[in-house]
């Protein structure tokens, strides 16, 4: 069977088709506030003929890939969703060009579309593992709707379920950690008659304890591709009141101390952790996104110093979008000045001892961290990649000066939650190889393809005692690592369209990127295409995928997707035949199969149907077949993703915000169905009496 093209949703003009009040509760109006990146840089054709160093460059095969999550079995399942439980998709299965699908990448693809449930392929099963409302604690009270209090979420399940990581629990087969992240609370979709000028102290308390991650130990059924949630050891919520512990340069600085902190070394909770990974020392590390929409009254800060860098961060106006100020000071700059400068950081949770603090790592740097994957070397150095996902923002790396100690003794794991905590901070700039052939419009250059080399600008040193050392002229250790988006300008970073997902494969060692999409690309004086981000207005996005020198200092890059409307001269799928791929539009997580095969989420699909999750063939013949394995209801956005031989398990995040629609007029009735209102859930996916994708 050959493929069907599945071009036919399109709407050539699509915009993003992520809803604006998901926007206010997400990311606070990003897309429609200034681009808080106003530095001049390098332009990117002034070093595109720079001669780059290819040191080392190809080493990468040989490298020891110890990166977790993407091997590891999955875990997911309860109960049949009452209406999720849809199968329908398109004949299909083999490529337009390389022949039979790759191992993993078999199935009947499912067609763009814009139903409330969640379509997987025909002969797949599904069912949710865990809602929000669901208990995690023993003692959780039943979910009620209309009676939600902060004290009853503490001990359940958070909302906007967004990264997922399945830990194996040793010597139990078939059994699990589950964490995630809980981004962020929409309040309108979460509280009947709720009025955002004038919330209540009890919904506050509320989304503050819906906000975090949470852990929970999931088995697995035999007989299907289910995981059951059960009240074990390990089972922990993580909230906006948890105590974090700060470590690295900023550990102590004045940029982090508050009235309630004067030491600077401890913050309360965690805000808008969007993607993550898991460890190979068995942690998890969660990504501080969006954290400038809750902090109230930037602009009564005058200091024109602190007022630039509130800025450019994006944090700006009077009140913030859920008033929290009103309840806890710490939330209002006029008061706390310094509060916010305590959020932004990559974080690590060892899942395995429920009473740890959590950390946040300074030394990473402070932007808003999409996540953080690690790839380690065969000496036992620690990579961490992370973007930053704002238009026109940085992809960076850090690598460790310590190794990692293997085996899962505490003394292990005592060694290993120190790694983040000294090595080098560096910042990623690009150079095409094409430069006086890039003009905007996504025309592929005459040599094939998007591509050139790259180098990494080292930022902040860290040493073995926790101090920092500046490598920028200007800043100080500590403001390189509290306002490091500065530092990056400071540098000439290449400006990114929206980098997130930063995933290297454990198969090849190359790493992958996710760059969502930058409808100010080119727009009104911001910097206009360049090889890397090649179209201006770019509303689709693109996956960047990269040769790095993982401990050192060069890279080669090439785009293996420029995604959007396959009959569209703009896009370019890994030089597949694009009339027998899906539609791609807007990536957002990535994740590997135990195959190598890439799996991309989408978030904001500008095709106008709904988000999905795909698969992408990285090598051989079939290199940019793209397909699509399931979509999500309306309104949601497809996070998380973990694919396994046994399972693959997404994240439904937001089912159902839509323009317009509120808890008092639901646009979606997904998982429950009936009148029931919608429900962040995380679900599993499986083929009864087979493997995934075989
Ligand atoms: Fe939370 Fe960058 O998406
Ligand atoms: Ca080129
Ligand atoms: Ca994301």
């Amino acid at each position: 069977m050959s493929l069907k093209p599945l071009a036919l949703f399109v709407n050539h003009e699509g915009a993003s088709s992520r809803a604006s009040v998901t926007c206010q509760y997400k990311c606070g109006n990003a897309c429609s506030h200034e681009v808080p990146n106003a530095s001049q840089g390098e332009y990117f054709r002034d070093i595109a003929r720079t001669a780059l160093s290819r040191r080392g460059v190809l080493r990468g095969a040989g490298i020891a890939v110890l990166a977790v999550g993407a091997g590891s079995a999955l875990a997911a399942c309860s109960d049949d969703s009452a209406n999720g439980n849809v199968s329908a998709t398109d004949p299909g299965g083999t490529g337009g060009k390389g022949g039979a699908a790759p191992t993993g990448t078999n199935f009947d693809v499912v067609a763009p579309n814009t139903q409330d449930a969640v379509v997987i392929p025909d002969g797949y099963e599904q069912a949710v593992v865990i809602r929000w409302g669901d208990p995690v604690l023993p003692g959780a009270p039943v979910f009620d709707f209309d009676n939600q209090t902060g004290q009853a979420q503490s001990q359940q399940f958070g909302f906007n379920n967004d990264f997922a990581g399945l830990l194996p629990i040793e010597g139990q087969p078939d059994t699990f950690l589950l964490v995630v992240n809980h981004e962020y609370t929409s309040e309108p979709f979460m509280f009947s008659g709720y009025d955002a000028e004038n919330p209540t102290l009890e919904q506050f308390q509320t989304a503050l304890a819906a906000h975090g991650l949470s852990v929970v130990e999931v088995q697995g059924e035999s007989a299907s591709g289910k995981l059951i949630p059960v009240f074990g050891a390990y089972n922990r919520r993580i909230t906006g009141t948890t105590e974090f512990l700060i470590t690295g340069p900023a550990a102590g600085s004045d940029f982090l101390k508050t009235s309630a902190d004067p030491a600077g070394t401890s913050v309360l909770g965690t805000f808008n952790n969007c993607s993550g990974g898991v460890t190979p020392w068995g942690t998890v590390l969660s990504g501080e996104e969006n954290f400038n929409p809750y902090f109230a009254n930037a602009e009564m800060i005058t200091d024109p110093i602190a007022a630039a860098r509130l800025k450019r961060y994006g944090v700006e106006g009077a009140a913030s979008e859920r008033r929290w100020e009103r309840f806890d000071k710490r939330f209002d700059l006029a008061q706390e000045p310094n509060e916010v400068n305590r959020f932004g950081y990559v974080v690590e949770v060892n899942p395995w001892d429920a009473a740890s603090a959590p950390v946040k790592h300074t030394a990473l740097g402070r932007f808003k961290h999409e996540a953080a994957t690690v790839y380690v070397t065969d000496d036992g150095t620690v990579v961490a990649y992370s973007g930053d996902d704002e238009r026109f923002d940085y992809m960076y790396k850090f690598v460790s000066s310590r190794k990692m100690m293997s085996g899962n003794s505490q003394a292990s794991m005592r060694h290993n939650m120190t790694l983040l905590d000294a090595g080098t901070l560096y910042v990623a700039k690009f150079a095409g190889n094409s430069p006086d052939e890039i003009d905007g419009s996504g025309t592929l250059p005459s040599d094939g393809a998007f591509d050139g080399t790259g180098e990494w600008i080292a930022l902040l040193r860290t040493g073995e005692d926790g101090k920092g050392e500046s490598l920028v002229d200007g800043m100080s250790a500590e403001e390189v690592a509290v306002f490091t988006r500065q530092a990056g300008d400071k540098v000439g970073a290449t400006k990114m369209d929206r980098p997130e997902d930063f995933e290297p494969n454990p198969k090849t060692g190359k790493v992958y990127v996710a760059l969502t999409n930058n409808s100010k690309r080119g727009v009104d004086g911001a910097a206009s295409a360049d090889e890397a981000n090649p179209r201006n207005n770019n509303k689709n996005g693109q996956v960047l995928e990269l040769i790095d020198d993982h401990a050192g200092t060069a890279f080669t890059w090439n785009l293996l997707l420029v995604c959007g409307d396959p009959q569209a001269a703009d896009t370019y799928y890994g030089g597949f035949d694009k009339s027998s791929v899906s539609p791609i539009s807007c990536p957002d997580n990535l994740a590997f199969d135990p195959h190598g095969n890439l799996w991309v989420s989408t978030d904001g699909n500008a095709l106008k149907s709904n988000d999905g999750l795909f698969s992408v063939v990285l090598d051989g013949p079939n290199r940019g077949e793209t397909k699509q394995f399931l979509s999500v209801p309306k309104g949601a956005e497809t996070c998380g993703p973990i694919i396994g031989e046994e399972r693959i398990i997404v994240c439904v995040q937001h089912p159902g915000e839509l323009d317009g629609a509120d808890a008092d007029s639901p646009a979606s009735h997904w998982p429950d169905g009936g009148t029931n209102q919608p429900r962040p859930a995380v679900v599993a996916v499986w083929k009864p009496n087979g493997r995934i994708g075989a």
